[in-house]
């Protein structure tokens, strides 16, 4: 069985060898040389300049503008609002959504400070109904699986990819098969897999072992891959950035920072920042950064060892669960972006990471440890001198903050790093430890740690 798309607008291209498709096999790889996809669209260049779907840069701003006061299905979508960057779906057929998209842009005014910066923002793709990025990719590729008349949709995952699929197929009626790492991912995202009625297999593996074993089961039955593998997920995953320029006005950042793990999201978003400058969206592109957990890092060393030439996988180590990925799939599309947009990658430990996420919720906006890199990174970048004090700066914020609840119960309890090599490092941390106070029930006993907290 292959995988077919409208070609109305768009095509698949393979990133390595150029071949040229309008179906791709179920495990989404060029038949020629065995890398991966992209979609692209070859009629924007028109007689009359750059046009999606013939509407030129002004008119796609009103008309994406005008879609926030429509209550449609598709417009109330904060991805299907953005069609005509998207390969359309074939006529009379409906998107499955669950209006996901529209996420909050919020600034930082705690962070800035401790960051070196004078103004911060952070787009937080976890207030997505899935309560993560992942539902902006999983709503255009689960339409399209379900235009295919695929059944069953899989993945392996770290955890969010697993939760939104499993919702993603569940509304559009189709089977779910997840692999996850056994007793390495959040129980409150493997509860979701198990609510929208996934097949949810542990595997005694990591999440790249889980993604070998699914490569092979997609070989073999007629199952729709759901990894970011899939080009179609990216698509989806761009209007982040398309959302975010919109609510800046469509003025520019100079920075954007995310997470890198298995490098999806980081070329989705660059691929719409390339995309946004090719339709005339935007006059100049903002720098994207990618921020790795050092014990998860593989693509920092590919960049800053191996000059990008290649990638060698590694055996992952991190807290910061949803990217504890030592074989990245789309690392060359990252690093076509990372160097198109002038960016960097950069490393942080895990105290590091542990210390972003706490001074993340200190601005009463919270977030995962994998998002929490951002801001971990943005330090880095900014003693660098690689970001300017003055430079406006957007972190993407890729995971909700009730996704590892016992990370943060460790950390403001001070026992996340006890008996680990972190433990003298930790001590940084002790400023910023909340823990839960045992109190006998009475009033007095309030009053007195009132007092203590406001002498
Ligand atoms: N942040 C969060 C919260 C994630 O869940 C992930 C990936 C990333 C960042 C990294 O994004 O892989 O596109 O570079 N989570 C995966 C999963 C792999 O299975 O949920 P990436």
């Amino acid at each position: 069985m292959t995988t077919a798309t409208s070609t109305r607008a768009s095509r698949l291209r393979c990133i390595q060898c150029g071949y040229v498709a309008d179906h791709a096999d179920q495990d989404f790889r060029c038949p020629n040389c065995g890398d991966l996809f992209e979609v692209f669209f070859p009629g924007w260049q028109t007689a009359d300049g750059p046009r999606a779907q013939g509407y030129a840069a002004p008119e796609l701003k009103a008309l994406w503008l005008n879609r926030r006061t429509s209550f449609s299905q598709e417009d109330s979508s904060g991805v299907w609002r953005f069609r005509e960057l998207l390969p359309s779906l074939n006529e009379g057929q409906q998107p499955i959504t669950l209006r996901e998209g529209n996420t909050p842009l919020y600034d930082l005014p705690r962070c800035a400070h401790s960051a070196g910066v004078d103004y911060l923002q952070a787009k937080h793709q976890g207030m997505n109904p899935t309560a993560s990025f992942k539902d902006t990719g999983m709503t255009t590729a689960a339409s399209f699986a379900h235009q295919e008349g695929f059944r069953w949709v899989a993945c392996a995952s770290t955890g969010n990819t697993s939760a939104s699929m499993a919702a993603y197929a569940a509304r559009g009626g189709m089977r779910s098969l997840v692999l996850i790492p056994e007793g390495k991912i959040s129980w409150g995202k493997l509860s979701q897999s198990l609510d929208y009625g996934a097949v949810t297999c542990q595997l005694r593996t990591d999440f790249d072992g889980c993604m070998r074993v699914l490569n092979e089961v997609v070989r073999r039955m007629p199952v729709y891959l759901l990894n970011s593998v899939n080009p179609y997920r990216l698509e989806g995953q761009k209007t982040a950035a398309i959302e975010l320029l919109e609510q800046l006005h469509w003025q520019i950042p100079e920075h954007i920072i995310v997470p890198g793990g298995n490098l999806g999201n980081s070329s989705a978003i660059g691929k719409a920042l390339l995309e946004m400058m090719e339709l005339g969206l935007i006059g100049r592109l903002p720098k994207l950064s990618v921020i790795q957990a050092a014990g998860a890092n593989p693509f920092y060393r590919s960049v800053h060892e191996l000059q990008g030439r290649e990638l060698i996988p590694m055996q992952a180590d991190t807290l910061a669960t949803a990217i504890r990925i030592g074989n990245p799939a789309s690392w060359k599309k990252a690093l076509r972006v990372v160097q198109a947009t002038e960016g960097t990658v950069e490393q942080v430990t895990e105290v590091e990471i542990a210390l972003a996420k706490s001074e993340i919720g200190s601005d009463g906006v919270g977030c995962e440890p994998a998002s929490a890199v951002t801001l971990a990174g943005l330090k880095k970048l900014v003693q660098q001198g690689f970001v300017k004090k003055s430079e406006s700066v957007v972190l993407i914020l890729t995971g909700h903050v009730l996704k590892d609840p016992e990370f943060t119960l460790k950390f403001h309890r001070g026992d996340l790093f006890t008996g680990t090599s972190h433990e003298e490092e930790a001590g940084v941390l002790r400023a910023q430890q909340r823990a839960p106070l045992v109190l006998d029930a009475n009033p007095d006993a309030v009053i007195r740690t009132l007092e203590q907290f406001d002498p």
